[in-house]
């Protein structure tokens, strides 16, 4: 069976650093990994990945925003009862080893208009996406919470929760707990820039008293901002080998 994750929480928090470690992972795991870049104002997550330059936006795929708030284009990929990863026409989808990246769209210009038309195509594209037994998506979510309200995460197999050192952090992995409740979704949480046990153990109890389940531990690791401030991708060490067990929990808990 295939999976799809999605990686959500506070904006800054880490949800890129995460699916860029995860996707490493997957990488020496021989799962096929697709990371869905759905967050528009994201624009270094290539680079992160490896990639010299971002993918064409499935957004062009089905006629730029304006077609897909009225009616969608015929000719386009959504329209097919399903897709499979070897459907995304080359040019909105770019691979090395086992790793694909799709890209759902930017926000270029301001006032270029509400981001909700995205919304709506992730959803599409999600829903119908069929992966194989090996395959994995990893969504990077945008910041926040809108998505939920957008449906986007009904199509995932389990909701990863970014948690960074922050009050404000903590209150949106409250909020996003509740909703994905109601959605009747998992929800793991993964901490980040954790800089000692002191810190780990305060989050740890926070999310304890909202009954978040923790499965993982990312330290703060200057490997992570310098390769952030230079726009290349991880080197191993401490932080890959703590998204590894994350990326272990949840594909024994998925798969199994
Ligand atoms: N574990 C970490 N250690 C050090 N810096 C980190 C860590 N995680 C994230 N960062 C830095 O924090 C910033 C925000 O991370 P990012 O993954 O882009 O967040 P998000 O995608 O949630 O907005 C980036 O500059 C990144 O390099
Ligand atoms: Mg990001």
């Amino acid at each position: 069976m295939g999976m799809k994750i999605s990686v959500c929480g506070k904006g800054g928090s880490g949800k890129s650093t995460l699916v860029g470690l995860l996707a490493g992972q997957a990488e020496g795991r021989r799962l096929s990994v697709l990371v869905v870049d759905s967050d528009e104002s994201n624009s270094g997550l290539f680079r992160t990945l490896g990639f010299e330059k971002p993918p064409a936006p499935l957004m062009d795929l089905v006629g730029g925003k304006k077609k897909l708030k009225g009616k969608m284009a015929s000719s386009n990929i959504l329209n097919a009862g399903q897709i499979l990863i070897g459907d995304i026409p080359g040019e909105h989808i770019i691979k090395k080893n086992g790793l694909g990246l799709v890209s759902i769209g930017k926000i270029h210009r301001a006032l270029e208009g509400c981001a909700c038309p995205m919304g709506a195509l992730t959803r599409e594209f999600l829903k119908k996406l069929k992966l194989d037994e090996n395959e994995i998506a990893i969504i990077d979510m945008e910041a926040g919470v809108e998505h939920f309200g957008r449906g986007i995460d009904k199509n995932v197999d389990a909701i990863l929760l970014v948690v960074e050192p922050s009050y404000e952090s903590i209150a949106i992995a409250a909020k996003i707990k509740e909703l994905a409740g109601d959605m009747n979704k998992r929800l793991w949480a993964v901490l980040n820039k954790v800089d000692s046990v002191d810190t780990a153990k305060k989050l740890e109890n926070k999310l304890e008293q909202h009954h978040i389940q923790l499965i993982g531990m990312i330290p703060n690791d200057s490997m992570i901002f310098e390769a952030g401030l230079e726009g290349r991708p991880f080197t191993p060490g401490e932080a890959f080998r703590a998204a590894g067990k994350v990326l272990d929990f949840v594909v024994e808990n998925i798969g199994g």
